[in-house]
């Protein structure tokens, strides 16, 4: 029986994986950086153990408690929007902390038991923002590209050893926290000083009110087939937004 252990499970897309993974019959590893009980049904197939991406004591003690892992998901992630002009450097040191080198910082981790076991496929959940240009993103952006980068260069490093890299690129959701955590719950006016207030408003207009979205089963589903992907497909855009942002890329 396979074991995957997944990143930032408490809710939204990390929730939907575990739960998908554990349907298929697996052993799910759901980490959260602070263990929430009822948020997923814990059985001796599915536990949850706690794991913070920006503090590596936390990795290491999480691995110790899963012991052999076949794959890693590392879903983790944390929003910024706004103009960079008014974006703190603190806060965009924390967005990088969790967005990527708390990806690194897991990835780090396992690699040596995947090496040395000859198998093994990590995950990276990046966003359809790599895909497309769009502002009020830039640190964000800025973050899941790094990991776009990171990722294609260590599937290469990996590949002589039988270890994958892949990325999920998923579009954005109405379901899961991440929209809400985006603004703090709040107007993104805040967020969007003058003199950019009356450009950003209709920039927020747009993206509020597109066609398409994307589920947090697309996202479950899209990283179980990049899981099982024998073609050597590096990325896999997630959910029908985000689709058809790479068709029109
Ligand atoms: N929803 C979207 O529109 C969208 C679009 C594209 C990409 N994504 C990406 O998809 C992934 C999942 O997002 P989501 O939509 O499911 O959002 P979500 O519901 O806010 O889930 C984010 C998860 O990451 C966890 N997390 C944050 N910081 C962490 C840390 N330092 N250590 C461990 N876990 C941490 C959160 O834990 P807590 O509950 O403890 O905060 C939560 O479990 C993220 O990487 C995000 O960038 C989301």
């Amino acid at each position: 029986m396979k074991t995957v252990l997944i990143t930032g499970a408490s809710s939204g897309y990390g929730r939907e994986t575990a739960r998908h993974f554990h349907s298929q019959g697996w052993n799910v590893i759901a980490t959260m950086r602070t263990k929430r009980v009822g948020v997923l049904p814990e059985s001796d197939r599915l536990r949850v153990v706690e794991l913070d991406v920006t503090e590596p004591e936390t990795v290491t003690a999480a691995l110790e408690t899963a012991g052999s892992i076949d794959v890693l998901v590392n879903n983790a992630g944390v929003p910024s929007i706004g103009v960079f002009e008014g974006t703190p450097m603190v806060r965009v040191r924390e967005v990088f902390e969790t967005n990527t080198f708390g990806v690194m910082t897991t990835t780090q981790a396992v690699l040596r038991q995947f090496r040395e076991r000859g198998s093994g496929v990590v995950v990276n959940v990046t966003s359809s923002v790599v895909l497309g240009h769009m502002p009020l993103s830039a640190v964000y952006k800025a973050s899941k590209m790094a990991i776009e980068g990171f990722s294609a260069s260590l599937a290469l490093e990996l590949a002589p050893f039988g270890v994958l890299v892949k990325t999920v690129e998923p579009g954005a959701c109405l379901t899961t926290n991440f929209a809400a955590r985006a603004t703090n719950g709040g107007s993104v006016d805040e967020l969007v000083p003058e003199p950019y207030a009356p450009w950003a408003k209709s920039v927020m207009d747009d993206l509020t009110g597109q066609e398409l979205y994307t589920e947090e089963s697309d996202v479950a589903e899209t990283v179980w087939r990049a899981v099982h992907d024998t073609t050597g497909q590096l990325r896999f855009p997630a959910g029908a937004d985000a689709v058809r942002l790479a068709q029109a890329k």
